[in-house]
């Protein structure tokens, strides 16, 4: 990608567009061992080796963070009463970060924070039928003939029917544990899919979304960059 030097360093946190400005009539930014004073040179963010100080600066387009979702924060950019999954990640480069779709305030799990909206698009687009496994705990037993409802679609009040989802059960008892996958994102879809067959959902985390998984090391409420095949991956 090509961009001027000033805002290739003020993206990155540098300083703003002035302060960038006096650093560079200074001397202090190089590209490719060479000192350029002028600010708006052009930049190859793919081929050129830029430093500022001394330091190689490098250029970060996109930033993507898997976060492990803790209960009790909202999915959210902005709210003014709640705590939102943004305020969690801490050391990001980037402004214009947002999560990739919501989770309930008191669901946990892989929540994809990021800046790329082409992304995220398509990740959401409801003709792509992403998958989403949720690890689900419901209050009552869940039975072979659920698994049968879930895998027919259920009416859960929409005009539509949701699409066939996946029900495996893990445990079943007067509390029941299973896992299920989703291919829409419609509004507190799980939790209305099994009020739909007569259960209360009481606990609820995502695994996965695509071919991304949440990586277990992650207490909720911890993060992490994605690696680069992940991005790859996902992309
Ligand atoms: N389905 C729900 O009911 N809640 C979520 O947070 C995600 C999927």
């Amino acid at each position: 990608m090509k961009i001027r030097l000033d805002k290739f360093l003020a993206d990155m946190g540098y300083g703003t567009r002035s302060e960038i400005k006096k650093e560079t009539a200074k001397g202090s930014v190089t590209v490719n061992g060479t000192v350029v004073k002028r600010p708006e040179t052009k930049i190859d963010t793919d081929k050129d080796a830029v430093c500022f100080k001394g330091e190689p600066a490098a250029y970060i387009q996109y930033e993507y963070f898997m976060l492990n979702k803790p209960a009790g924060v909202v999915s959210a950019t902005l709210d003014s009463r709640e705590t939102t999954v943004l305020e969690l990640i801490k050391d990001s480069r980037r402004d214009g970060l947002f999560p990739v779709g919501r989770l309930d305030k008191d669901t946990e799990g892989l929540l994809l924070i990021t800046n790329n909206g082409e992304l995220a698009h398509h990740l959401l687009s409801p003709k792509r039928h992403v998958d989403k496994v949720y690890f689900v705990r419901v209050r009552g037993q869940v039975t072979k003939d659920d698994e049968e409802r879930f895998a027919k679609g259920l009416d859960i009040g929409d005009e539509k029917k949701t699409l066939p989802a996946d029900l495996r059960i893990l445990n079943c008892g007067e509390i029941s544990e299973a896992e299920i996958i989703i291919r829409e994102g419609r509004f507190h879809q799980v939790k209305r899919m099994f009020s739909a067959v007569g259960k209360e959902v009481l606990y609820l985390k995502r695994l996965s979304m695509g071919a991304l998984k949440l990586d277990e090391r992650l207490a909720p409420g911890q993060y992490r960059r994605l690696t680069e095949e992940e991005v790859e991956k996902l992309c």
